[in-house]
């Protein structure tokens, strides 16, 4: 491994392990947030994703939008799996570099893309299925967004955190269970909401 990469690791655990401290210390929810909080890299386990990817019932023809794309995993699992056209939208260039060496790697470079961008202000009204892993404030200001700009059929589902005041029309627990730093045991939910 190279010293970038070094470097980059020791900065995520660094960033993990903060918030992980505010979980210990706050009322046992993940992340809780106050309407300022930046939202670190946290990734969605794998077999998460597969079900978020799953629940959206992802086919041919789709467009995935992750916003907060991380290192990319949701866009290029669904890429992958899926042969569909996947963006990611992220603000951290790095990890942006990263999704697209790996895109690359898995072979899925012309199906997924990466956008260096915010994603409350990026324009989704090309896709047609939403991921998102996001703080509470960030998922309730995109709401109106959504309901706006994405075409009836469209799907988004979250993980973890829903919508203040929008009821989805599903939500799941995921069997996998973390034991997260503190001891504390997280069980990943899941929400999907679908536009009519
Ligand atoms: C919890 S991680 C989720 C990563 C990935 N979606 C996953 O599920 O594995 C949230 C990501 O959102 C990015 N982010 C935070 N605020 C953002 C914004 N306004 N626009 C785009 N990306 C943002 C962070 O840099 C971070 O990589």
């Amino acid at each position: 491994m190279n010293t970038t990469k070094k470097r980059r690791k020791v900065f995520q655990r660094s960033r993990w392990f903060a918030l992980s401290l505010l979980i210990v210390f706050t009322t046992g929810r993940a992340w809780a947030a106050s309407p300022i909080d930046e939202i670190p890299f946290v990734p969605t386990p794998i077999e998460v994703v597969d079900r978020m990817l799953e629940l959206a019932e992802v086919k041919k023809g789709d467009v995935v939008y992750d916003l907060g794309s991380g290192d990319g995993r949701i866009v290029i699992r669904a890429a992958k799996k899926y042969g569909v056209k996947a963006v990611g939208i992220e603000m951290d260039s790095w990890l942006v570099a990263e999704a697209r060496a790996k895109a690359k790697e898995e072979g899925v470079e012309h199906l997924a893309e990466f956008r260096i961008e915010d994603g409350l202000k990026t324009d989704i009204s090309a896709a047609t299925v939403v991921t998102l892993y996001m703080l509470p404030w960030f998922n309730e200001a995109m709401r109106p967004r959504f309901q706006k700009l994405l075409k009836p059929g469209s799907r988004i589902v979250a993980h973890d955190y829903g919508i203040e005041g929008w009821p989805p029309a599903r939500t799941e627990i995921h069997d996998k269970v973390e034991i997260r730093p503190g001891g504390l045991v997280h069980r990943h939910t899941i929400y999907l909401w679908k536009i009519e």
